[in-house]
């Protein structure tokens, strides 16, 4: 199966965890745009959704499910949503499509956080895939010489404007041997809006695409 295969059957899978006639909590990604196919199926037994990202709002609306802002709504379900890399712990790297800041805000108020991946983005210790980290424009450079304290070595995104106007630097060689405390010291660098490490609030469930099927770990 190629890649984009997995990532179509754990979309899919993902759609019996939706409870009927809520809202449901909805991430960013090509894995999650094969959710949001897949969900378009059943949108009659739904209220509608959240959305992490004005990508996924613009293709959920195109098939007619309604898109609630997460200030009407006091709480989510479930939040379904990809990885970029996920440990055994459930710890995830998430921001590859620059929507982490908002990912994880929607993720903060969902009850379950479902996480839908293909196998490759499984592993031992998070931090080969550069780590996202959203910052206000301005302090760019001061967060950058931070990040190099913290010994990582970020790479400004160019041409990247999050949905929220702020840009994206990716912290490559940065050795994550402990998710929870590098998430809380990146986050405490002033300037810096998120971090797209998921460890504080990491993955409830994880559905695993793989050649033999979906797993659910
Ligand atoms: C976007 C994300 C995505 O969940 C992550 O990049 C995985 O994407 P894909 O499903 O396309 O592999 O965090 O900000």
């Amino acid at each position: 199966m190629t890649q984009d295969e997995l990532k179509k059957a754990v979309g899919q899978a993902a759609v019996k965890f939706v409870k009927p006639d809520s809202i449901v909590g909805v991430g960013t990604g090509s894995t999650v745009n094969h959710f949001i196919d897949a969900l378009a199926e059943i949108k009659d037994q739904i209220r509608g959704a959240v959305s992490s990202s004005e990508q996924s709002t613009e293709k959920l609306k195109s098939y007619g499910i309604e898109v609630f802002s997460l200030n009407d709504v006091d709480q989510l379900d479930v939040y379904i949503d990809g990885a970029d890399e996920i440990t055994e712990h459930m710890h995830m790297i998430k921001g590859g499509g620059a929507a982490l800041t908002r990912e994880k805000i929607v993720a903060a108020v969902a009850k379950e956080f479902i996480c839908i991946a293909d196998d490759s983005k499984q592993v031992g210790v998070l931090g080969q895939f550069p780590l996202p980290v959203e910052v206000i424009p301005m302090a760019r450079s001061y967060v950058a010489r931070e990040l190099v304290k913290l010994g990582g070595d970020p790479v400004y995104r160019q041409g990247v404007v999050t949905d929220n106007g702020n840009v994206i630097l990716d912290v490559h060689n940065m050795s994550i041997i402990d998710p929870k405390a590098t998430e809380i010291a990146i986050n405490a660098i002033v300037g810096v809006v998120t971090n797209g490490l998921f460890a504080c609030r990491g993955a409830d469930k994880l559905l695993l695409g793989t050649s033999n099927g979906v797993k659910e770990l």
